[in-house]
């Protein structure tokens, strides 16, 4: 045995020697809350593969944004689910959409008290829900990003702070960040889903978004899982293209990503829970078989040590309550 003989246990004796050496901690402010905001409908709808998470009206996903600000969390990030879908996804970028009315009425309010983010994406807005403009049955890349710049601008008028493109098609950085220059948004800044794989774990929100894909699947544009050689060029495309933040999707199946971005690039670095993470940790708490509290505090703690400096997380209200000690 070596003297002095180290003991690693001396510095987990108590809560507070505990406290003292912990090496990552959440914070509210590394929280990101997405919600559904719903045209046409005039009560919030409970979604079903995603208990606790609702589909809102303009007017709810106001209040809900109040909330959260008041929660402490510093952004929100913004999915539409319009009325009417075309093969132009045009109300994607309708002045008056459903998403940009919401803008609008949060930032009225709240101004520079919420991060208001806006995902940018075709697919809850396209009647065969794919990501992009669709001709005998392939995904146009070009044509795509006409439509993403119009938009983007068209969120930044509505006063977003910070837009998201999550098609995974090639150049919508650069595309987004040129139309939103041109426009005279040169501060609103570009969050890119850089390495978004086309995942299993999107199952429920395709159902929360009501985007399913009506045939095929995504393969051909989001990511394949088993290439992280190829997500870093993602990214490193993605930061030369002008993205202000870089996102990896889903985030606890692909922390070797987060860890090896933030070592590579030294970027701002987002982690998205996704809707599969959070409804498996739902469904095996309701069963009483986890603590959900304590799982997702180990989840989100996870991330964060990957090297996330933000997480979106449906979980973000609840962590929010437990991080203030309030339940
Ligand atoms: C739209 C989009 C998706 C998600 C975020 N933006 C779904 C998809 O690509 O099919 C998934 C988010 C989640 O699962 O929580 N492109």
């Amino acid at each position: 045995m070596v003297f002095p003989q180290i003991r690693m246990r001396r510095l987990r004796k108590t809560v507070k020697i505990r406290d003292l050496v912990r090496e990552t901690v959440l914070t509210l402010n590394d929280l990101v809350y997405p919600i559904f905001v719903k045209e046409g409908i005039s009560d919030s709808e409970p979604i079903g593969s995603m208990p606790g998470q609702f589909r809102l009206p303009v007017r709810k996903a106001v209040e809900e944004a109040e909330n959260i600000a008041s929660l402490g969390i510093p952004a929100i990030i913004l999915f539409g689910i319009p009325i009417k879908k075309d093969d132009a996804a045009s109300s994607a970028y309708d002045p008056k959409g459903v998403v940009q009315r919401t803008v609008r009425s949060i930032k009225e309010r709240l101004g520079d008290n919420l991060v208001v983010m806006t995902d940018i994406c075709l697919c809850q807005y396209t009647t065969h829900g794919h990501c992009g403009v669709v001709e005998d049955g392939q995904i146009l890349n070009d044509p795509t990003l006409e439509i993403l710049r119009k938009i983007a601008v068209s969120h930044a008028e509505a006063g977003a702070d910070v837009v998201a493109p999550s098609g995974m098609i090639d150049g919508q950085v650069q595309a987004i960040r040129e139309a939103l220059d041109h426009a005279g948004f040169t501060d609103v800044a570009v969050m890119a889903y850089s390495a978004k794989h086309a995942s299993n774990f999107y199952g429920p929100f395709r159902e929360a978004a009501d985007s399913a894909p009506s045939f095929g699947d995504r393969r051909s544009y989001q990511m394949d899982y088993a290439n992280p050689d190829e997500a870093l060029r993602e990214v490193e495309l993605d930061i030369g293209e002008g993205a202000d933040i870089v996102m990896v999707k889903p985030a606890l199946a692909y922390l070797d990503l987060i860890y090896r971005i933030k070592t590579m690039y030294g970027v701002p670095t987002a982690a998205y829970n996704v809707s599969g993470e959070y409804s498996m940790i739902k469904a095996a708490a309701e069963m009483g078989w986890i603590d959900e509290k304590a799982i997702v505090l180990e989840v989100l703690t996870a991330i964060k040590r990957a090297g996330a400096d933000m997480i979106l997380t449906y979980f973000a209200k609840d962590a929010a309550r437990w991080l203030i000690g309030d339940e």
